[in-house]
């Protein structure tokens, strides 16, 4: 019988996400070792878009254990991939979904894909067929390295390092996902999995964004829904200087307008006006006692996110977030592929 798959957090219970934050901080403080306990397993990486932590991280995880990761990245050394049903495939992509997914499950233990929106309408980028067709076809567990929808990894991490700074008991923290200007308009997925991840914690979540940059509903919907479970509150604003003070916790993270998703030029002019959504230290000296944490996913783009004194000041744990990536992966593999 095929095992789960983590395709998004949403799809795994709270008791299974807290017994799988507890494990990660056991394997970080080495209280448990599980050394060779991956010896042999082979976890299959397929990359449609670039990394550096996630690739990483899984490599490592991987080794640390005693298993081993392939990475393939199609149209750059592995053929280009098809995913549309009953297509005529007289276009660039040689190979199909349903040979790929079939094909890896037969060499490995697990395959894990990254795979970022490519639809021309968010109505179609939102189904994030990629992941579920590498899901439906495999019959190994696949994992989500980041969706147009999710990124289920980054979302553990996320977690893991507000539990390391504020404990278990979370009741009451202020927690900001804060919009910020890009030059680009990135997906969704980041943000949405912070804020069930902080929703999940029962943290009092706040999501700040200019007026057109909404999350999708069914994502605000599931953010609700782990607040009515966890005990936690939800609260919008149109204002960053209002939602930042007092709060415990500022992750900051730009993404594109979903209602104009795939219409570049307006897009562009939605976003222009909002180059001062950047988090400097003036934003983080009125978090509560000026000691409130500053995360985000990275890569960041330097004083156009967040400025350097805030990265360079003691409100940033970026980098424990990064590092955390990797402990809560091995907490996943071993759980996934550990034959427990
Ligand atoms: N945060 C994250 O997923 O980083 P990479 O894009 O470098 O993998």
């Amino acid at each position: 019988m095929k095992e789960m798959n983590l395709l998004a957090t949403d799809d795994w219970s709270d008791k299974e996400i807290l017994a799988l934050l507890d494990r990660a901080a056991k394997l970080k403080s080495c209280a448990e070792n599980a050394e060779r306990a991956l010896a042999g397993k082979v976890l299959l990486m397929v990359f449609f878009d670039p990394s550096l932590r996630t690739r990483t991280s899984f490599e490592v995880a991987m080794l640390k254990h005693g298993g081993h990761a392939v990475c393939l990245e199609p149209g750059k050394g592995a053929w280009p991939i098809e995913m549309r049903d009953k297509v005529v495939m007289d276009e660039d992509a040689a190979e199909h979904i349903v040979e790929a997914a079939r094909v890896l499950a037969r060499y490995g233990d697990a395959i894990a894909v990254r795979a970022f929106p490519k639809a021309e309408t968010w109505e179609e980028a939102r189904q994030d067929q990629m992941i579920k067709g590498f899901a439906r076809h495999s019959d190994v567990p696949v994992i989500n390295l980041e969706s147009t929808r999710r990124h289920p990894c980054q979302g553990l991490a996320d977690a893991m390092t507000i539990r390391e700074r504020f404990g278990t008991d979370l009741r009451g923290k202020k927690f900001v996902l804060s919009w910020a200007w890009h030059p680009r308009p990135l997906p969704t997925a980041v943000p949405a999995s912070a804020a069930i991840a902080a929703a999940r914690l029962g943290m009092e979540v706040t999501v700040a964004h200019p007026p057109g940059f909404d999350l999708d509903p069914d994502d605000t919907a599931t953010i609700r829904d782990c607040l009515n479970r966890s005990g936690g509150s939800f609260s919008e604003s149109h204002d960053l200087d209002d939602a930042v003070e007092g709060a415990d916790v500022v992750y900051a993270k730009s993404w594109g307008s979903l209602e104009l998703f795939g219409n570049a030029p307006a897009e562009a002019e939605c976003r222009a006006p909002h180059r001062n959504w950047r988090i400097d230290e003036a934003r983080m000296e009125s978090t509560r006692d000026a000691a409130g944490i500053f995360m985000h996913c990275l890569p960041v783009r330097r004083n156009v996110v967040v400025t350097d004194g805030v990265l360079e000041g003691p409100w940033s744990v970026v980098t424990d977030q990064a590092e955390n990536r990797l402990h809560a992966q091995r907490a996943l593999l071993l759980s996934l592929l550990g034959g427990e």
